[in-house]
């Protein structure tokens, strides 16, 4: 149990929007007509919310207001504008529709292509990347880290795209509507988004800071329960509850942190709101009285509905931010793991099965004759030979560290003569799973002063 326990930190830096630009790459490479759909739907979506708001105003002033009073009303203009609301208020049902069910496709074909990239590198990946991080957090990228991107593509895109295109649609209705009233809306606005960065400013840290956390739990979960055997023979249990108290009150403290500011967020925007509402409607009802802004009773009305809507974009991106600062993050450890150099084989003697020809000459052959050979390509003159496996292995003055100031093999010379049997004796942590960590090449040394049957054990391929 000597691996480091902490996963590599990601950070919230240039990487991220580097990172972010390559997760969108998934998106739009695989699924580049449906993204369009997606846009095109959340833009018609918004649009109709917007149009439906916008038609109080002119309902009232040029529909509903003229037919006060009259002593036989004529309703039909009144349903036919009331009959377009109606189908403009369909398509953007449908269209929201479309969009959240394409999203969830997209969502889950981009999560299993990123699943099925990265269980393909780790496999290429070398025995040292399982030494330097723990089995769970490695595990964590699959679950936990998969799942906070998957609910980034499911909502946060769509959520963010659909308020960003709301607010601004929304301001020019409002613009066009009243000017004046305008003005108060974009003062509240900066005195909104000023409370909410004070709030939520400190929330991104920590919900990266959550993730980290708990892939280090599950990593310290995952190497105990494999190890417990190790554990009760050392009596090691209180100690071993003592660290997870530790990794646990850690985690503790950064999903509390993070989720109290996500959770104040919500409710202080929707009152800063609500406050804007009644001042809205304060300023609007004087100037209307006073006769300034040529302010009718349809403008108020839909400018009303429109502050109403104008808050809800803000609040959603505020909510969204956390969501997708976390996945970057995820994002970002997921690509760091793809990013791994993976192993590099440069090995190109093999074995193959072999038998003597009349003159005693070894040719290689198909089936199993119970005779080996090494087959020895030389680039030089493109010729190959044979040479018969016998399993003779010798170690010549090998020195060996796992990380550069620390060797654990010093100066090194052993030989095995063929079927000759060996036992290493030594204390713990002598090295001698490293020898044989060594014979099996997961680890390469630079010297190369392995050979078998007289081979430089760095030009054997490693699966042979
Ligand atoms: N993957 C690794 N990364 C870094 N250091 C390692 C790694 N594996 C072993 N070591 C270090 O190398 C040294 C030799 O370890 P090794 O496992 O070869 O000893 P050992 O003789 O097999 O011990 P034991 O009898 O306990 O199995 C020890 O100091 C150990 O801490
Ligand atoms: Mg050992």
């Amino acid at each position: 149990m000597s691996k480091e326990k902490k996963p590599t930190k990601p950070s919230l830096n240039k990487n991220t929007l580097k990172t972010a630009k390559r997760l969108l790459g998934y998106v739009t490479k695989t699924y580049k007509v449906q993204f369009i759909i997606v846009l095109i739907c959340i833009l018609v979506s918004s649009i109709a919310t917007i149009s439906v708001s916008l038609s109080l105003k002119f309902l009232l002033d040029d529909y509903i207001i003229p037919l006060i009073g009259q002593k036989s009303p004529d309703y039909t203009e009144l349903y036919q504008a009331l009959g377009i609301l109606a189908c403009i208020f369909l398509s953007g049902v449908i269209a929201s529709f479309i969009y959240t069910r394409l999203m969830v496709v997209i969502g889950q074909g981009v999560l299993k292509r990123v699943r099925d990239e990265m269980f393909e590198h780790m496999q290429k990946l070398p025995i040292r990347y399982f030494d330097r991080n723990t089995n769970g957090s490695i595990m964590s990228l699959y679950t936990n880290d998969t799942d906070t991107l998957r609910q980034m593509i499911n909502q946060s895109i769509p959520q963010v795209l659909m308020s960003a295109l709301t607010i601004v649609v929304t301001f020019i209705a409002m613009l066009v509507l009243s000017p004046i009233l305008t003005v108060l809306a974009v003062v509240m606005i900066r005195v909104m988004t000023a409370v909410a960065r004070m709030v939520g400013g400190n929330s991104g840290k920590y919900f990266v800071r959550q993730q980290l956390d708990l892939a280090s739990i599950t990593g310290f979960v995952e190497e105990r329960m494999t190890g417990q055997r190790v554990v009760k023979v050392f009596n090691h249990e209180r100690i071993s509850e003592e660290e997870f108290d530790q990794l646990n009150e850690s985690l503790f403290v950064s999903s509390s942190k993070a989720h109290t500011f996500a959770s104040i967020m919500g409710p202080v925007i929707g009152n800063m709101g609500n406050l804007q509402f009644v001042l809205t409607a304060v300023l609007g009802g004087a100037l209307s009285v006073l006769g300034i802004g040529n302010i009718t009773l349809g403008v108020m009305a839909s400018y009303l509905q429109f502050t109403k809507s104008f808050t809800q974009p803000f609040m959603q991106i505020a909510q969204q931010f956390n969501s997708i600062i976390m996945a970057l993050a995820g994002a970002e450890r997921i690509f760091n793991m793809m990013d791994e150099e993976p192993e590099v084989d440069e090995g190109y003697v093999t074995l193959v099965n072999a038998k003597k020809d009349a003159q005693g000459n070894l040719t290689e052959c198909k089936e199993r004759t119970g005779l080996w050979a090494w087959k020895h390509p030389h680039q030089a003159d493109g010729t190959v030979t044979y040479t018969e496996l016998k399993g003779d292995v010798r170690f010549y003055d090998m020195t060996f560290g796992y990380t550069e100031d620390h060797m654990v093999l010093h100066d090194l010379t052993l030989y095995a003569k063929p079927g000759q049997k060996l036992a290493f004796v030594g204390s713990t942590g002598a090295g001698k799973t490293t020898i044989t960590n060594l014979i099996n090449r997961f680890y390469d040394v630079q010297d190369g002063k392995i050979r078998y049957d007289d081979i430089n054990i760095n030009k054997i391929k490693k699966a042979d």
